[in-house]
């Protein structure tokens, strides 16, 4: 459960994140597969090439569900139960690129706002961002 502290800072800086998913996330996928090439085994369907479409597509769908979770703070398991069905059932992700692809989202957010992003924020989001990853691993056995 996250404090009110914690709420506010992931609400706001999501909130900035909305007007610009498939920018963010198409940077933050970038990174991952930059700094963890092992990670684009999932990926080969796809043109990973700077700034490409499937990069823009897939990193707003990855960032827009970062979104939609901000507003359901206290019940992400249920709001996040489809996808999580996905990535267990269906994809069988190592749990352990969900930590490379959650450090990649947080140096892109402390990239592009900086600002704001102070240690309380940064750490608000940190567990914010486990915790989304937490539930969309919590139905692989
Ligand atoms: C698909 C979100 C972590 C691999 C998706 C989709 C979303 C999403 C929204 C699209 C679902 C749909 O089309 O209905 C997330 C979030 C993550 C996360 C929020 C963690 C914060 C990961 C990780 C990997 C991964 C760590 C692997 C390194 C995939 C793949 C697809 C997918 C391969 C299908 C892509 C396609 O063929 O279109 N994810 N994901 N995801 N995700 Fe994740």
């Amino acid at each position: 459960t996250f404090t009110d502290a914690e709420k506010a800072a992931i609400v706001s800086i999501l909130g900035k994140v909305s007007g610009n998913v498939n920018a963010l996330g198409a940077e933050a996928l970038e990174r991952l597969f930059l700094g963890f090439p092992q990670t684009k085994t999932y990926f080969n369907h796809f043109d990973l090439s700077h700034g490409s479409t499937d990069l823009q597509t897939h990193g707003g769908k990855v960032l827009g569900a970062l979104v939609e979770a901000a507003k359901h703070l206290d019940n992400l398991e249920g709001s996040l139960s489809k996808l999580s069905d996905l990535h267990a059932y269906n994809l069988r992700v190592d749990p352990g690129n969900f930590k490379l692809l959650s450090h990649s989202i947080l140096v892109v957010l402390a990239c592009h706002f900086s600002a704001d992003f102070d240690a309380t924020t940064h750490a608000a989001l940190d567990k914010f961002i486990a915790v989304v990853s937490h539930v969309l691993t919590s139905k692989y056995r």
